[in-house]
């Protein structure tokens, strides 16, 4: 029967991980820091991920993110560099501890203007700014209706300027 997904093997990932930029020093060492906390930093997502997140949110054209669990800043440095040069990133997480760490990067990677980390539950702070979608029309896809363009009267942290 035809498969209808490509298996993720081991040489897939290889070749995958070897085809995409290598993270640069800021990323290296805070992947560094993460891991000597022990078998915690196996929340942080992978290099390849990372790449990921910052190709989805240029695709896009992304002015505004929010990132609900930042842990020691990974994935938020990744999304903030995809960003539009003007772009605004607003992270919720609980845990001040790991957060300190995201703080300490978020600066080295001289992204500390553009991020906005708010230590609170997500569903409070962040679960308030609704997608809606500025265009309607049949070109606006659903991924970008659901991610790309939220309107900045219904965003209580755009109205922030975050
Ligand atoms: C899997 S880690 C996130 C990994 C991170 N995105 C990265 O790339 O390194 C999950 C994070 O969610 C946070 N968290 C848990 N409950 C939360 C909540 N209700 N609101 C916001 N953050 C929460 C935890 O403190 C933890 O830092």
């Amino acid at each position: 029967m035809h498969e209808k997904f490509t298996a993720l093997t081991p040489a897939l990932y290889e070749y995958l991980v070897a085809h995409n930029p290598a993270p640069d020093g800021v990323l290296r060492e805070l992947a560094a820091e993460t891991a000597a906390l022990g078998p915690i930093s196996m929340m942080q997502i992978a290099v390849e991920q990372g790449v990921f997140l910052t190709f989805l949110a240029r695709l896009l054209g992304a002015r505004r993110a929010v990132e609900v669990g930042t842990f020691t800043g990974y994935s938020a440095i990744s999304i903030a560099r995809g960003l539009a040069p003007d772009g605004r990133l607003l992270c919720c997480d609980v845990n001040e501890e790991w957060t300190a760490i995201a703080r300490r990067y978020f600066a080295r990677a001289g992204l500390a203007e553009r991020i906005t980390l708010r230590i609170a539950p997500g569903s409070r702070r962040c679960a308030r700014c609704p997608a809606r979608p500025r265009s309607t029309s049949p070109s606006s896809t659903p991924t970008r209706r659901a991610i790309g363009r939220t309107t900045r009267s219904s965003c209580p942290a755009s109205a922030r300027g975050v």
